[in-house]
């Protein structure tokens, strides 16, 4: 590698070891950008001829050497070489192999400081993209799951103690949230990549009559960046992004959690496809969620990145440093584990069972309609704290007879408080408990049912912005 010429060789008398090179190189992680490492040089090259800076000539030419790249790189027929620093140095070498002098006018106006500011802008809305494609799957499934199981209901939580009965698919909405708002940090991730950082040469612009916004036009950017020196250092984009991805990791590990819980023998409230669950090599009987548990664990990987680029950037003074050069190998795993693991979910979800009698049976323990019970004394005219009280004692002899509220008789209810009167028994009635909460977003079939339809909303507005991305 060390006998490679450097494009900087005329300042230099001797040059780095091969281990140096090696230490030095970025090809191996940013080689996936050649895509948009090609299109914006054939963008460049043409604004460069349309502002007189190169002759038409020249541009066909390096338009054509560019275009045969592209075309042997996706098809896999192009030789990286391992000599080459990174890719823009392997396809600035590679054209001016093929196309001689005039590949060498290419980078006129321009350094690798704004090059690699722009393809990485390129590649973080691509990505972008992606994702917001792959959250907005995992939520047409949840939204599909509640839809098809609008009855079922089962025992909610807090503290992991049961707390008050819900339905299975006022739960999996829940989820269909957080996706959806980590649908609007993607989203604003992709819009922060959206400005075009060309034209800012290696920090302070370029001596060139450069028309940035052509180049921004052919390249679909809404906007130019108004600093030079910010242009070349910013990589808040790319930050957006991984944070992005890193509260989606997040969701995801939550509900994976819960999947985990509830294919266990103890809950049994799902069961997993075998098709995403695996078996013990010594264990004969068992099934294990292998899939749920790695996407889980893959959240500390993704968190990592994110801490490792805040960490990057810190404290670096402007404009660019090569630090920076460590921005994209822990975004690009970000994304790639982000990506996976929604694919794994969706999946994961569209293939499991709902155990609806389980869940029910579930919703039954537990004194769930304990707080039910405090409201209708409340009804009658009890203040709740004092309603709060005799419920209270009720659930403990209860607990202490090992039986549940939907076990006592209407006088044995009677016998706790006259408020109680025969009608109690349908306050206790678990569906019931789930049929009054009618408030705007609880849990309450006709809520739910309003809420499906605004996740519908949502999913149709989210298509829309990803059509309206074009290409
Ligand atoms: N490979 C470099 C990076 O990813 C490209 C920019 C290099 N610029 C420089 N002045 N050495 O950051």
């Amino acid at each position: 590698m060390s006998d490679a010429k450097k494009p900087w060789g005329g300042r230099f008398e001797h040059t780095p070891s091969r281990f140096l090179d090696e230490f030095g190189a970025s090809l191996p992680v940013d080689k996936r950008m050649w895509a948009e490492d090609i299109t914006g040089s054939i963008a460049h090259a043409r604004m460069l001829a349309r502002q007189g800076v190169i002759s038409e000539a020249d541009a066909d030419a390096i338009e054509e050497g560019l275009s045969e790249i592209y075309r042997e790189i996706r098809d896999g027929h192009f030789d990286f070489d391992v000599a080459d620093e990174d890719i823009h140095m392997a396809i600035e070498r590679a054209l001016t192999e093929r196309i001689g002098p005039a590949g060498g006018r290419l980078h006129t106006a321009r350094s690798r400081n704004d090059q690699v500011a722009l393809d990485t802008r390129m590649y973080a809305k691509r990505m972008a993209r992606e994702l917001a494609e792959a959250l907005a799957a995992v939520r047409a499934t949840l939204a599909s799951l509640a839809e098809s199981h609008a009855d079922v209901v089962m025992p909610g939580y807090t503290h992991l103690q049961k707390a008050q009965p819900v339905l299975f698919a006022h739960h999996m909405l829940a989820y269909f949230w957080m996706l959806a708002r980590d649908a609007t940090r993607v989203r604003h991730a992709y819009e922060a990549a959206d400005i075009m950082p060309l034209g800012s040469a290696a920090l302070a612009g370029t001596t060139f009559p450069v028309d940035r916004r052509f180049v921004a036009d052919r390249l679909g950017f809404a906007e130019v960046t108004a600093n030079s020196l910010d242009s070349v250092s910013d990589r808040d984009f790319l930050l957006d992004l991984t944070y992005a991805c890193t509260v989606t990791m997040v969701h995801l590990s939550r509900l994976c959690e819960e999947l985990i819980m509830w294919s266990s023998e103890e809950f049994g409230f799902v069961t997993m496809d075998d098709a995403y669950s695996t078996g013990s090599s010594i264990m004969p009987q068992k099934k294990n969620p292998d899939f749920a548990e790695l996407t889980r664990g893959k959240t500390g990987r993704v968190v990592g990145d994110l801490v490792g680029l805040l960490t990057v950037l810190k404290g670096l003074p402007l404009a660019y440093n090569k630090d920076m050069q460590e921005d994209k190998e822990g975004a690009f795993d970000a994304i790639d584990t982000t990506l996976d693991c929604l694919t794994v979910v969706e999946g994961m979800l569209a293939t499991m069972r709902v155990n609806a009698e389980r869940m029910l049976a579930g919703a039954h323990g537990g004194f769930m309609a304990a707080t039910d019970l405090a409201d209708h004394l409340v009804g009658a005219g009890m203040p709740f704290r004092e309603a709060h009280e005799v419920i209270g004692k009720l659930v403990l002899s209860c607990e202490r007879e090992g039986r549940t509220l939907q076990d006592l008789s209407a006088e044995e209810f009677a016998a706790v408080h006259p408020a109680l009167g025969p009608d109690v028994t349908g306050v206790v009635d678990v569906r019931a408990v789930v049929e009054r909460r009618v408030s705007e977003g609880g849990t309450g079939p006709a809520s739910v049912a309003a809420q499906l339809d605004g996740a519908r909303d949502e999913l149709a507005a989210s298509s829309a912005w990803l059509a309206g991305l074009g290409g």
